[in-house]
């Protein structure tokens, strides 16, 4: 036994990343990634995304740019298992053997579908609105996705916890019905991220609409750190810096010293306007190299498929030898 621990994660290519998910997911799961004895996969989980995102060239877009921002940030597919969802047809295999274990109950009481009823429920729609069996049975496909390969850890965000709960459960009745130990039993691990507030003060998300993209160009990045909510005392007001957005942005991105450095010019008071100039000034610098990567890689799309590809190709096999054994387990072999 290795004492490698296989650590998986997938990324669902639903929207352009902003710079609260860098801080949040993209950074967390990198530096996850670069512990010893790990041997990270990470996939673009794109068959996830078709439950929201039905438009070929948008589908196709975002999964580049999904996939080139995480490399632009450090993801090195030399060391990182990286491929795409759809690319391992073994895992659709395993889909349907893994629903034929998994309750209609457990998909019941999942929240991604749960949050969709109760929405309609609120708005007296009919609760089924909108709910596609996919959507439904997400978690049958995320469960394939980390049983495929024996994740013994899988970094998520919080909201995806009772996931990766699903595919140990699933896990767990697969191996009792068949008296085996095929399926590892992952556990989840809640990525040691912080949370960025956005550009109104409430959590960074697409959702709110009040994110900073992580490779805006200058000048939009420069409008969208004015364009900060600060209160309206004057310049020369003294400012707790802990209480305000453009430093709470400011210090994920900047040294301690820096930090220090605002945080005491805050108190002494300074405009708001400076600190978001230094906010601005710093995020421009430190995305510059990132930025870079992301374009040169954006440019060269065929660049983008040939790694990840490869990486399926070094994925399959491990694929296909643990779908023969479960062939065999249930009885399908010949
Ligand atoms: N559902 C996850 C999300 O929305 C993405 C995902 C798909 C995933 N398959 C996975 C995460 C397997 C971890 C393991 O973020």
């Amino acid at each position: 036994m290795s004492d490698e621990q296989i650590v998986l994660t997938g990324i669902k290519p639903s929207g352009e990343a902003h710079l609260g998910n860098y801080i949040g997911a993209i950074e967390p799961a990198l530096q996850m990634a670069d512990r010893p004895e790990t041997r990270p996969y990470f996939f673009m989980a794109d068959y996830h995304a078709l439950t929201t995102i039905k438009d070929q060239e948008r589908l196709k877009h975002l999964t580049y740019d999904v996939a080139a921002t995480w490399m632009a940030f450090g993801l090195d597919p030399d060391e990182v298992l990286f491929y795409r969802q759809s690319d391992i047809p073994e895992l659709f295999e395993l889909n349907w053997v893994l629903a034929c274990f998994c309750s209609k109950g457990l998909m019941n009481r999942a929240h991604a579908y749960k949050a969709t009823v109760e929405q309609n429920k609120e708005a007296g729609e009919d609760p089924d609105k909108g709910v596609d069996i996919g959507l439904y049975t997400y978690p049958v496909l995320m469960a394939a996705d980390i049983l495929m390969f024996n994740a013994d850890l899988v970094p998520v965000g919080e909201d995806q916890i009772q996931h990766v709960e699903i595919a140990r459960d699933v896990a767990g009745a697969f191996n009792h019905n068949y008296d085996t130990d095929l399926f590892t039993l992952p556990e989840h691990r809640v990525r040691e991220g912080s949370t960025l507030p956005g550009l109104d003060g409430r959590k960074m998300s697409a959702s709110y609409g009040n994110t900073i993209p992580c490779f805006a160009d200058t000048d939009t990045l420069k409008d969208l750190c004015f364009s900060i909510e600060t209160d309206s005392s004057p310049r020369e007001a003294p400012k707790d810096p802990d209480d305000s957005v453009v430093f709470d942005i400011y210090e994920q991105f900047a040294t301690d010293e820096q930090a220090d450095d605002l945080a005491g010019r805050l108190r002494e008071g300074i405009g708001w306007g400076d600190a978001k100039l230094e906010l601005f000034e710093l995020l421009d610098d430190q995305l510059e190299e990132p930025r870079r990567r992301y374009e040169t890689l954006m440019d060269d799309k065929a660049q983008i498929d040939a790694l990840l590809k490869d990486g399926a190709e070094r994925a399959r096999p491990k694929a296909r030898e643990l779908m023969g054994d479960i062939r065999e387990a249930i009885g399908m072999d010949r």
